[in-house]
């Protein structure tokens, strides 16, 4: 990087951290991590990695440090703790981006939740594992590989991270059948391989919650994603593979026209109400672990599209926070200027996607008073985990 580069992301960093200051006193009364505090809960948000200074969503970018510090009891890497991060070959680690953030975090009072020990998806396997030889006897490679991998990252971190997605999205959702990998073709199937990942997990990290994390969700579409997860976790408790906790990762969104997004809420409430039902009635706790709010359809004015962001954020948070089973609440981040939405689920027209609690400009809008109203008013969290 040259040194105008340099220069000018630390001015803008420097510009950001003003803005925030400044603008802390605009935002609504509280914080997200007072307002979740209040019911037993924890809040927090996905965080990254960036060099010092860089505009990032990262710990080393001030503005946004100074975000996460306001907000945030409990922080989870958004990419670094991933195979394709921590694992660039079969035989060698890397946590050369990893290691300063839980630095980091743990030096400030965070705690940390650990994303994830298993992405049970070829498609974000590292190259590699998807190509992988297991040899002569494929089973005992395939288990030596995962084992070696979970053992790694929970004994390196300790207590330092106290609860793991063990398992990232296994079931297919336009089937609601298990995703197939090179893994579980070795391995005898993919149920043997989520076992392992499990039972290895607690024996190397017997202090932390256990969660299996997913992305069905209560819009439209997601019946097969729903009734396919019921199935694994069914199957888990049948087996007696130890996970504390579903993982539900509240990426939602209004992807329909709409001027009303409580009339939306209202329509999917039932559904999901009964889904969540049947999660808790086997004995599972609740983590949301990644939300957001899409809004593509949502109009592109500002004040109608925040306001519609908002009121459907509210109506899911009050069905969730109404589970005295729900635990940690973590935002996938906390800005707008930083999120995935951006590049991964872009508007048609083009405008910046607004699904976070702050804008591009790391100001708060009304998301974050809707957040902090139904964090407030949910009813207490009860049976922690261990
Ligand atoms: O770090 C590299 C950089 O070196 C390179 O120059 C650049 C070029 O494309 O890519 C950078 O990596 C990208 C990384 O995000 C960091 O920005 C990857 O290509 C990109 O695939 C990666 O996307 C992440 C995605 O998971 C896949 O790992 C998103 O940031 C992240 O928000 C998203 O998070 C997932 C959760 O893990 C699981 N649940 C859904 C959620 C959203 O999709």
């Amino acid at each position: 990087m040259t040194m105008i580069d340099r220069r000018g992301i630390l001015a803008g960093s420097a510009a950001l951290l003003a803005a925030t200051t400044v603008r802390a006193a605009d935002a609504p009364a509280g914080t997200l991590k007072a307002a979740t505090a209040s019911k037993g809960r924890r809040f927090g948000s996905a965080f990254a990695w960036s060099p010092a200074g860089a505009d990032a969503g990262s710990f080393a970018n001030p503005a946004y440090a100074a975000l996460l510090r306001r907000d945030c009891d409990v922080l989870v890497p958004e990419n670094q703790m991933k195979w394709q991060a921590i694992r660039p070959a079969a035989d060698r680690f890397d946590f050369s981006r990893f290691d300063p953030m839980v630095e980091w975090a743990t030096t400030n009072g965070f705690a940390l939740r650990g994303h994830t020990l298993f992405w049970a998806y070829s498609r974000w396997f590292p190259a590699w594992l998807n190509n992988h030889d297991f040899g002569q006897r494929p089973a005992i490679e395939a288990a030596r590989i995962l084992d070696q991998h979970i053992d790694t990252v929970t004994k390196r971190y300790g207590r330092k991270i106290d609860s793991y997605d063990v398992v990232n999205e296994a079931v297919d959702p336009d089937t609601g059948n298990l995703r197939e990998t090179s893994l579980s073709r070795a391995m005898g199937g993919t149920a043997n391989v989520l076992d392992h990942a499990f039972r290895t997990a607690r024996a190397a990290a017997p202090h932390a919650e256990l969660v299996y994390n997913d992305y069905m969700s209560w819009e439209d579409g997601n019946a097969k994603h729903r009734a396919g997860v019921l199935a694994l976790l069914a199957d888990f408790r049948r087996r007696g593979t130890p996970v504390d906790a579903l993982g539900v990762q509240s990426h939602i969104g209004l992807f329909q026209p709409t001027t009303d997004a409580g009339v939306v809420a209202k329509r999917l409430e039932p559904e999901w109400r009964a889904f969540l039902d049947r999660v808790t009635a086997m004995g599972y706790r609740l983590v949301i672990t990644e939300f957001d709010v899409r809004d593509k359809g949502l109009p592109a004015a500002i004040g109608p599209r925040d306001r519609g962001v908002a009121d459907f954020a509210r109506a899911y948070l009050d069905i969730m926070l109404s589970y005295p089973q729900l635990g940690d609440v973590l935002a996938w981040g906390l800005s707008d200027r930083y999120s995935w939405l951006r590049g991964f689920e872009p508007r048609p027209d083009g405008e910046v996607t607004r699904g976070c609690p702050y804008d591009t400009d790391l100001k708060a809008k009304p998301l974050l008073a809707a957040m902090l109203a139904a964090l407030a008013g949910g009813v207490r969290q009860v049976g922690q985990a261990a």
